[in-house]
């Protein structure tokens, strides 16, 4: 995963920039983090184990002209002062940063170590500043030294070099996310545009095979092509997004505040439905050519599968969803004319980007459901929409799951050819508005009968089954207390074994007379057998429970929406009340960019 950020300026300062680019990138790794700064022709490298503020926050560091950055997520060699990033050449001549994991570095390795080099650390990317510092003695010009190093790597990499004495940035992208950001001052780059919000809103988005030269008057970029370098022209793209965005504002954790935010981006979604009819029409159109598969990961899967549900109960179009991971494997049928829908918040998931590419080259059309703007997914696909959830800084994905829903609520809608889509979301959204203090008081509650048990199960039915299942992964990620998602008829088949005195059984109950009746005679199951029961329902129904969140959920195609913030608030407040911090869990990075 990992955060890298590059900044070259005419004048000084770039030093407190790449720390507060950092801290926007922090969500992508957090265990190690570093900067190397040049002014005067030398390098000065500061880095560490530990947060962003911890390693680099208060660091002495000479202020420079040109400088990059990283936040680290380890893959290759563990979490250790040496193993953190920029790493130097022998001569402290060269530094690079880098995100995504490089195929056979430990042939290059062997030879550079043959050749006298002394790599300190057990990564895969020292050895390419190693490799730019051999170019460069060889004689070689600083970019045509980077570009040979870049030709010998396979892998995925985002990589930024400084070369010592050299006003510039050196840049390679292979998929692994890399934008440049354009400045008045200057030229910056970054994993993604979060992270120089605060410099610029211009961007340029590089693709895969990709070279680029910045320096603080010009931007160059050029495509590798075998062995040669071929210029490319790329257009400047403004981002709407803005700095205060970023900002967690009067919240304790960015998890809180986005959880916050969904009745606004429902409304937000309710009032796009012009920009959500174009999409609606293509996709409707392809799927007279072909099948449609749906494929994502983590909360988008679980989105997606509401997705399924909805395109099958409101437009009668079949689809199958894998999960990304699985994709490569489960895919074998698809043919050319079919559809793949990629749903993904980061559009940077590694998993889905494969999977996107193996749809690809059986020539199916790709259609994408996306959060951030300009990210790999977008580029890749034949046809993209946005959520409109604006940037998700929490590892826990809240308001994108809600907007994920909401627009797969719609399109599904669009069609079918069904009105009152607007109105509808508008509802939701105005209905969340006015309860969201009453949930977040019953989610505390909650979260304190919660906090000391070993296993909490989700069950829910229909539509429901996948608002249980990410309930579940909430609570799992953030408060790393066992969690399970089930269908809540399927549990009697064999998951009823594990109820004992007081296990916690969250039920979501349905708005459906026909279905509610089905998950009562669970609830009684799960009961008979000791199992707390806590439901969340439609209000003034009789249901046997031990504690219930009775909420005004109307209909059983929008109640996930509804269901599904009690959910997080609960998986929230548990981990705050276990010293957990819901924004950034253990082992775990936004976005996921290795497969
Ligand atoms: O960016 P994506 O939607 O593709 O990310 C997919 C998963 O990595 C993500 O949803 C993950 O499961 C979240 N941490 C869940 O909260």
């Amino acid at each position: 995963m990992c955060g890298i950020v590059g900044i070259v300026r005419r004048r000084l300062g770039v030093a407190r920039d790449l720390i507060r680019s950092l801290k926007k990138l922090e969500y992508r790794g957090y265990d190690s983090a570093g900067i190397a700064v040049m002014s005067d022709g030398d390098i000065e490298v500061v880095k560490g184990v530990g947060t962003i503020e911890a390693v680099v926050g208060d660091a002495k560091i000479r202020d420079g002209y040109v400088g990059i950055g990283h936040t680290r997520w380890a893959t290759h060699g563990g979490v250790s002062p040496e193993n953190a990033h920029p790493h130097l050449s022998c001569n402290g001549e060269v530094a690079v940063v880098h995100n995504g994991t490089l195929d056979d570095f430990e042939g290059m390795r062997r030879e550079l170590i043959a050749k006298g080099h002394v790599l300190h650390s057990e990564t895969d990317t020292e050895v390419v500043a190693h490799l730019v510092e051999g170019n460069l003695k060889s004689g070689d010009k600083p970019l045509s030294a980077f570009v040979k190093a870049i030709k010998k790597l396979k892998g995925s990499y985002a990589i930024v070099s400084i070369i010592s004495g050299e006003r510039a940035l050196f840049l390679a992208r292979n998929k692994s996310p890399l934008v440049i950001g354009l400045g008045e001052d200057g030229n910056y780059c970054a994993s993604d545009v979060a992270a120089l919000l605060h410099l610029t809103n211009r961007f340029i988005f590089m693709d895969d095979g990709e070279i680029a030269l910045l320096t603080p008057s010009e931007v160059e970029i050029w495509r590798l092509n075998g062995d040669s370098l071929e210029k490319v022209h790329k257009e400047t793209e403004e981002v709407e997004w803005t700095p205060q965005l970023l900002d967690k504002g009067a919240f304790d954790h960015f998890m809180l505040k986005e959880i916050h935010e969904q009745p606004h981006i429902l409304r937000k979604i309710a009032e796009s439905i012009d920009y959500y009819t174009r999409f609606s029409e293509r996709l409707n159109s392809l799927l007279r050519d072909g099948s449609l598969t749906i494929v994502a990961a983590g909360t988008s899967y679980h989105a997606g599968l509401i997705g399924k549900y909805l395109l099958s109960k409101l437009a009668g179009v079949r689809s199958e969803i894998i999960v990304a991971s699985e994709f490569p494997e489960w895919s074998s049928h698809l043919r050319q004319g079919d559809i793949v829908l990629a749903i993904s918040q980061s559009g940077e998931t590694a998993d889905v980007l494969e999977a996107v590419r193996i749809a690809k080259s059986k020539g199916s059309k790709v259609v994408s459901i996306v959060n951030v703007p300009g990210s790999t997914l977008t580029r890749i696909s034949d046809e993209s929409i946005f959520i409109q959830a604006g940037p998700e800084i929490g590892v826990a994905a809240t308001k994108t799951f809600s907007a994920q829903v909401a627009v797969l609520y719609v399109v599904s809608s669009l069609i079918s050819g069904r009105s009152g889509i607007s109105r509808e979301l508008t509802e939701v959204s105005e209905l969340l508005r006015g309860s969201m203090d009453s949930l977040d008081e019953f989610s505390k509650k909650m979260s304190d009968l919660l906090k000391d048990k070993e296993h909490v199960f989700f069950l829910g039915r229909g539509i429901n089954y996948p608002t249980a299942l990410e309930g579940a992964l909430k609570l799992k990620e953030i408060s790393y207390i066992h969690a399970e998602g089930y269908p809540a008829g399927e549990y009697k088949h064999g998951p009823l074994a594990l109820i004992e005195e007081g296990t916690p059984a969250i039920m979501l109950v349905p708005v459906n007379e026909e279905l509610r009746k089905k998950t009562i005679y669970n609830i009684m199951e799960v009961r008979s057998r000791g199992a707390f029961t806590i439901t969340i329902q439609p209000r003034g129904m009789e249901i046997p429970a031990d504690a219930s969140l009775e909420t005004d959920a109307w209909d059983e195609l929008i109640s996930p929406l509804i269901y599904t913030v009690p959910l997080q608030l609960i998986a929230y407040h548990t981990a705050v009340i276990l010293g957990r911090d819901p924004d950034k869990p253990r082992n775990l990075a936004k976005s996921v960019t290795v497969e």
